[in-house]
């Protein structure tokens, strides 16, 4: 504490605030929510008068003029500096007093300044101010009715003394630094500069405009006061720590860090990050549950879940492996909850939502870590350093592992990933998102220019029948009109009346036949201008094609597949919802004869028991024979009606509202099954990422259900046959091979080792010795490096002062070992620099501890050349 402060705690200092105030006629009103309401310019509540806009333009009435808050705020536009700087945090509370209309400068200013130095006995030396550049009314009050000398008080410009938001009340302002002594900097530093010297402490906002998105500043009727005073802050300054970390209320929840994962805070510079972000983020989770916030994919849920990912990161690096920040934010809502009602009353919830959203991390880590773990050996074993781009992007897209985590594993682990392929690999699957979205465009050809068409128009009967007689009316090659087209011509007919779907949202369009009395013509394909007209790309098989009657006819059976496929994408939309939340929303759809494929928002690879839950859903829907039925309707109806679709999207007049029993309702222009049995069955064939935050499923339904279940009985029997197992006990075969070959492998391991000590012998004779030091080398053939590790490890066990240096060359490949005593290690030798040295001269690299190393090479022919240098080097 510096002397002549009082020493308060947290707690206190807010009590003395809010009744410093209450005394001064001031409405002591709750904190208000982290959720801003009514107000889609803020995601989260970040200031004291940020929930209170409207009572300062007079949208709303307050329910005083005068009114005073202790109010919870979240900022994370610095979150990567939390827990690494001093400053830096998430969650903090920000005192405030608030004038609607009410009191102005000239009784603002005293009060803060009575506050300060009679409430909080601050030495009224150590008080510094800022004020707007052209505020002679602030600078006044500050000089003549306050006494601050004149030096003390600082003009400054609109980026440091003018408050305000993207949009809203604002207004210029003064600032109130305490000076906390040269210990923390210069003679000549100043405020509002960046050193830590002077502590800005207390913001008054003397609001008098309303911005606009725009950027336009309307004078408000009446003048308020906003003020706002960082509650850690001051208190930092009262208690005279360094930083945020060090006061009363927060070092306790460093206290219960400590305990849970046993590490002392201050004896490691890395671990005390660690314990910082959590220090932070556990505030900022607890009152964001608290204030009903749910981990999700986007805006709040989505910082959120960041924070929670973060917090539960840091933890594991603090070696904690079980789930802990549920038990954590116990201590929030114990020290807090008494200012906090909201914490206490929705304890329990609380702690369900964070443990649940933990377990589902850990679960990602945990899968991620093995795969990482796989990659790494992978890495040892063939001398590299850096991890491809590409696995590091498998692990981040399939098991949903940050790419900072990874590099930050693999840089304790003595290796490197490999930045720039990483993000080429994120870009290919970027623009695979922007293709895969283009698949599921509505219309012929984006780039067609359809002005050719305008003049046609077609009725689609092909929600209800598969054929139809019908005109043709147009006929189309290269974009031009013709008259007529022979056999082997391919053309685009427009017909009057179709049942040929064209394709549009995700489904693809039908092919069938077009006859006429005198041609015979194959439709390969069908398109829809975005007028809605429908092309269908023919090939004459037969005839001469004239504008004339017709008979049109789908092929039914592929449509009946289009139909399964299409319908058991809306089971799937909604039964995804049900299993992983609401947040699931599609993103793009394919629908084809033989296959499905279906896109949709989630933040990370489903776990095995989820894809089986929501394919167990999927077939329960169909097993229960739900009937299909359509409304054609107006977009309001439809929405009344509950049902899921882009409603300010593509849509007309009229939609088409298709619901499968009580189950699921939505907007679709496809054609579909009229019962959900006919879909047959459903199998998930894959799961995977498109793009960060979209996944993507694809399955089969159907008949091509069946054909998998063929293929795969028929791999069982082929498998059973190559093991001469019975198919019954093939699992038991496989493992009683597994172990015989396991057995087997031991076996050849032990005898290599008897040849590699042979070979010891033989090679003994080989050592030199210079300089006091002996050195052997020597170049196998066809040997691994596992058994130059172990030849070299013999030879230094043997020996004293020793440099072994060994070489093999094993199905074309070049590898070197090199082992040093330990005496040799103690005297600053290193096997490492003297393989890297020895690998340079056959074009190849590597490198390892001090006492082995390993390297690889590709010029075979300088092999002994290499093995020479080690001389020169000793
Ligand atoms: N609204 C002002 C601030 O947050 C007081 O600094």
């Amino acid at each position: 504490m510096r002397c002549g402060m009082k020493n308060l705690g947290l707690h206190e200092i807010r009590k003395e605030f809010l009744s410093f105030f209450e005394k001064k006629g001031h409405k002591v009103l709750p904190s208000f929510s982290l959720i801003p309401k009514n107000d889609k310019s803020l995601l989260l509540i970040g200031a004291g008068m940020a929930p209170m806009k409207k009572f300062f333009t007079g949208e709303a009435t307050p329910p005083g003029k005068r009114v005073t808050t202790c109010q919870k705020c979240i900022r994370t536009g610095d979150i990567d500096n939390v827990g690494k700087t001093d400053r830096h945090a998430t969650f903090f509370e920000m005192l405030g007093n608030f004038s609607f209309g009410d009191y102005f400068k000239k009784e603002v200013i005293p009060w803060a300044y009575e506050f300060l130095t009679v409430n909080l006995e601050i030495n009224k030396d150590d008080l510094w101010v800022t004020v707007y550049k052209d505020d002679d009314e602030a600078f006044n009050i500050w000089k003549n009715d306050i006494g601050i000398a004149e030096d003390r008080i600082i003009r400054l410009g609109k980026e440091d003394n003018f408050w305000e938001l993207e949009v809203g009340p604002s207004g210029p302002c003064t600032e109130i630094y305490v000076d906390r002594g040269l210990k923390y900097g210069s003679i000549d530093e100043r405020p509002g500069g960046e050193g830590d010297r002077f502590i800005e402490v207390w913001n008054l906002v003397f609001t008098q405009f309303d911005k606009d998105e725009k950027g336009n500043y309307t004078p408000l009727s009446h003048p308020n006061i906003d003020t706002g005073m960082g509650l850690e802050r001051i208190a930092t300054v009262l208690q005279g720590t360094n930083n945020i970390f060090e006061i009363d209320a927060i070092t306790e929840i460093i206290n219960e860090i400590e305990k849970i994962s046993g590490y002392k805070y201050g004896t490691d510079k890395k671990l005390d990050v660690s314990t910082r972000v959590i220090t932070d983020h556990i505030r900022a989770i607890t009152f964001l549950v608290g204030d009903t916030v749910r981990p999700s994919n986007e805006g709040r849920g989505y910082v959120l879940r960041r924070l929670i990912r973060r917090a539960a990161r840091h933890g594991r690096l603090l070696g904690i492996k079980t789930t802990f920040l549920y038990e954590l934010c116990d201590f929030i809502i114990k020290s807090w909850g008494e200012n906090y009602k909201e914490l206490v009353e929705n304890s329990q919830r609380i702690k369900d939502v964070i443990k649940g959203e933990e377990e589902k991390f850990q679960m990602t880590i945990e899968s991620g870590m093995n795969i990482l773990d796989s990659y790494i050996e992978k890495l040892k074993s063939s001398n590299e350093k850096i991890l491809s781009g590409e696995d590091s992007f498998k692990l981040y897209d399939t098991y949903g592992f940050p790419p900072d985590l990874t590099k930050e594993i693999l840089t304790e682990k003595g290796f490197e990933m490999d930045m720039d392929g990483f993000n080429d690999y994120m870009d290919k699957q970027k623009k695979r998102a922007r293709n895969a979205h283009k698949d599921t465009n509505i219309g012929w050809d984006s780039h067609t220019d359809e002005s050719v068409f305008t003049k046609f128009k077609n009725e689609f009967v092909g929600y209800e029948e598969d054929k139809c007689q019908a005109n043709i009316i147009g006929i189309f090659k290269d974009y031009n009109e013709v008259q007529n087209i022979g056999p082997e011509e391919k053309a685009v007919l427009i017909l009057d009346k179709t049942p040929f779907y064209g394709e549009g949202g995700g489904q693809v369009g039908d092919t069938g036949y077009i006859d006429g009395d005198d041609f015979k013509c194959r439709v390969i394909d069908t398109k829809k201008t975005r007028e809605g007209l429908h092309l269908h790309i023919v090939e004459v098989l037969d005839g001469e094609v004239t504008k004339s009657p017709c008979f049109a006819e789908i092929d039914v059976v592929r449509r009946n597949n289009i139909r399964r496929n299409h319908s058991v994408t809306h089971l799937l939309h909604k039964a995804l919802k049900e299993i992983l939340g609401d947040h699931v929303n599609q993103a793009g759809s394919l629908v084809e004869a033989d296959r499905l494929r279906f896109d949709f928002t989630h933040y990370q690879a489903m776990s095995q028991e989820e894809i089986k839950k929501v394919e167990d859903r999927v077939n329960q829907k169909i097993f229960e024979a739900l009937s299909v039925t359509t409304t054609v309707t107006n977009p309001k109806h439809a929405q009344e009606l509950g049902a899921v679709g882009l409603f300010e999207e593509k849509y007309g007049d009229i939609v088409r509202v298709l619901s499968m029993g009580d189950y699921s309702i939505e907007l679709c222009g496809g054609t579909h099954v009229r019962n959900t049995s006919e879909i047959s069955m459903f199998k998930i064939l894959s799961e995977s990422g498109v793009s960060s935050g979209v996944r993507r499923i694809e399955g089969v339904t159907g008949p091509a259900v069946y054909k998998m279940l063929n293929d795969t009985l028929n791999l069982r029997d082929e498998i059973a046959h190559e093991l001469k197992a019975n198919k019954t006990d093939i699992l038991q075969k496989l493992s009683s091979s597994l172990n015989e070959i396991k057995k087997l492998n031991k076996a050849i391991d032990s005898l290599k080792h008897s040849s590699d000590k042979d070979e010891l012998s033989n090679i003994l004779d080989e050592v030199k010795e210079k300089n006091g030091i002996n050195y052997l080398t020597h170049k196998f053939k066809d040997k691994d490096v596992n058994s130059l590790r172990d030849i070299a490890d013999m030879v230094r066990n043997k020996l004293n002062s020793v440099v072994v240096l060994l070489a093999t060359e094993n199905d074309g490949k070049l590898n070197f070992v090199c082992a040093l005593s330990k005496d040799l290690v103690s005297n600053g030798y290193s096997a490492g620099k003297i393989i890297k040295e020895v690998s340079k001269v056959c074009g190849g690299g590597g490198g390892g501890r001090a006492d082995m190393a390993t390297a690889g090479g590709r010029d075979l022919g300088k092999v002994s050349e290499a093995l020479k240098t080690l001389e020169g080097l000793i």
